[in-house]
């Protein structure tokens, strides 16, 4: 027991986040008996897992039967650009089937094909249509169906609750944490046996993101801070398709289930440009005409893929090079056309939010006129170092799960295998913290200085008269990593980004913040901003470490792939575990690759 005076809770296994890993979690080791806690900053039933639309990838065969775990372990490891640890690549292909018809026996109404099975559909970088899907609304029904079972176990869930720090014992177990309310400011700690980080994202660190305001990297700072090691920071995901207008949606999502049902890019000459594109890695899959593309739209056996289809760092890409050509739209995006190639009441029964969204947000019917369309920050390949079995990090009594768990998408993830992943992997997190409590080394102390240092740095902000405004460090930070640390990147950039990341470390030590603590959201993001400072700052260090490009990460100065650099990740870890410490970063070879799995790689399907 601690000898805090705050609001205190003890459990075996702690989850801070509510998405699908951190539900998944909750559910395995609440399963096996164990007493689970969940902490939310957010509302149950509320997170980034609701942006993966279009479905969750799983090789069930039902419309390919040819399909299967190795051709999907391929397909991730290519879409990976072979940085993925490969381990978790396996595991993640083999079990995913698994995951959705467990998913499908809790509740979950998938779409179903002619004979009764579930639907699937195609998705970039796949070879098979491989996408269990309920329109384009799948994270939600993922969501959904866990949080129905969470609760139906009765396991508790505290909303609204920000995670400060992950707290050790006396012996550097990791053995619970410290936060506050939203509502009412006030701090409460959990301790805990373990702790699984389930925490998604950072994409609020750039200025047009698909992320919402919770996607701060919390969890991907905490465990640095905490002696845990990050991996592949430089990797970050820019989805082809946000919407560009009106600007106050900029960056919300367009499923790339609209180009996985036949959409295609068109820029501003009518041009289908994705043909231009075509790297010469997919040329023998792709369709290299328009003629050949429709064919493939009509009969999925011509083998065939339309160039809409390639992997989303590649379609990105060619966006990107389009508008800064002058072949762009009005307000800076290219065009994405379902209408002229599929019927309305096609559109609206296989994408009804897509329809929604654009009528309701921008006046546009998308059974008519084409949308417009441009990148936007998606998601976070790099994440916590685990191991691939068990999710358990360097720290002990500390396991990752899902968005903030690095290795399984590499250099950049294909489009439906992070549902896949949320499922996989929370459940494997859960499993691991089980045997960890088993084995019967978890924390018994709670150390109460790492919970009043924390709290006075959480309350400084009131102290201070005169500094600067949180909202502006926010903002000029979302400026600099989307100017400087986005698609494109050059040494130049990247140099400035650090140096004015340095400023903004300063920065954040001065702000202020007025009124009282309750829902007061100057001062949430006053605590949110070391974490968004630190990742930002990772993945630019991450970013100028790799000379080359690769995936979601692009170097105009090092346009090409590096043999070499392929064989390596980037690990980073705090040189002193406070927020402004120091991050070093250290070359890490890749998992070597078992004989037979390399064997699936050659294989050309
Ligand atoms: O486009 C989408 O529906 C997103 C899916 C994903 O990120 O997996």
């Amino acid at each position: 027991m601690t000898d805090s005076t705050y609001e205190h809770h003890e459990y075996d296994v702690l989850i801070i986040g509510a998405g699908g890993a951190g539900l998944r979690a909750a559910i395995e080791a609440g399963q096996r008996g164990l007493k689970v806690g969940i902490v939310t900053k957010s509302l149950l039933g509320k997170a980034h897992t609701v942006m993966a639309e279009g479905g969750i990838a799983a090789a069930m065969g039902n419309v390919h039967p040819e399909d299967n775990w190795m051709v999907h372990f391929r397909d991730t490891m290519r879409g990976g650009k072979y940085l993925n640890n490969c381990r978790m690549a396996e595991l993640h292909a083999k079990e995913s089937p698994e995951r959705v018809w467990e998913l499908e026996q809790w509740g979950a109404l998938f779409d179903r094909t002619k004979d009764g099975k579930i639907l699937q559909r195609d998705f970039g970088g796949h070879r098979y249509a491989r996408l269990a899907h309920v329109g384009d609304r799948t994270g939600l029904e993922l969501i959904r169906t866990l949080q129905q079972k969470v609760v139906s176990m009765g396991t508790d869930v505290f909303m609204e609750c920000k995670v400060l720090q992950l707290v050790h014992d006396a012996e550097g177990r990791i053995a619970g944490c410290v936060g506050y309310w939203r509502a009412t400011g006030e701090f409460v700690t959990f301790q805990a046996k373990t702790v699984i980080l389930a925490t998604g994202g950072i994409g609020r660190s750039w200025k047009f993101t698909s992320n919402s305001w919770e996607s701060t990297g919390d969890g991907h700072a905490m465990a640095l801070w905490a002696g845990a090691k990050l991996i592949d920071m430089e990797c970050v995901q820019f989805h082809p398709t946000g919407m560009v207008w009106p600007h106050s949606v900029r960056g919300l999502l367009v499923t790339e289930g609209v180009r996985g049902d036949g959409g295609v890019l068109r820029n501003s000459l009518g041009e289908r440009f994705m043909f231009n594109y075509v790297a010469p890695m997919f040329r023998a899959e792709t369709a290299d005409s328009e003629e050949e593309a429709d064919k493939w739209y009509d009969d999925h056996n011509a083998g065939r893929r339309p160039p809409e289809l390639l992997p989303r760092d590649e379609v990105a890409r060619a966006i990107n090079t389009e508008v800064k050509a002058g072949r762009g739209s009005a307000h800076g995006g290219v065009f994405l056309d379902i209408a002229s190639r599929r019927s309305a009441e096609f559109i609206r029964r296989r994408l009804p939010s897509m329809y929604h969204q654009f009528m309701e947000l921008a006046g546009v019917d998308i059974t008519r006129e084409p949308m417009e369309i441009g990148p936007t920050c998606h998601y976070m390949m790099g994440g916590v170092q685990v191991d691939a079995d068990s999710e358990a990090t360097i720290v002990p009594g500390l396991f990752a799960a899902g968005e903030v768990g690095g290795g399984m998408h590499g250099a950049n993830r294909l489009g439906g295998n992070s549902l896949s992943d949320l499922v996989v992997f929370g459940r494997r997190a859960g499993i691991g913290a089980a045997e960890y409590i088993e084995a019967g080394d978890a924390a018994t102390s709670f150390d109460q200085g790492e919970v009043d240092g924390a709290i006075k740095e959480a309350l400084a902000p009131f102290e201070r008269t005169d500094g600067g405004n949180p909202y502006d460090v926010q903002h000029d930070l979302q400026e600099l990593m989307q100017d400087n640390v986005g698609i494109i990147r050059t040494a130049t950039e990247l140099e400035l980004a650090i140096q004015k990341l340095d400023e903004f470390t300063e920065r954040v030590k001065h702000v202020s913040v007025k009124g009282s603590r309750a829902y007061n959201p100057g001062w949430n993001l006053a605590t949110d901003l070391p974490s968004m400072i630190t990742v930002s700052k990772c993945v630019a260090m991450g970013a100028i470490r790799r000379k080359e490009s690769r995936g979601g990460h692009t170097r105009a100065d090092f346009p090409n792939a590096d043999p070499e650099l392929g064989k390596l990740n980037f690990a980073q870890r705090s040189e002193g575990g406070h927020w402004d410490s120091p991050v070093s970063v250290h070359e890490a070879s890749i998992l070597i690759m078992p004989a037979e799995l390399k064997a699936l790689l050659e294989e050309d399907q």
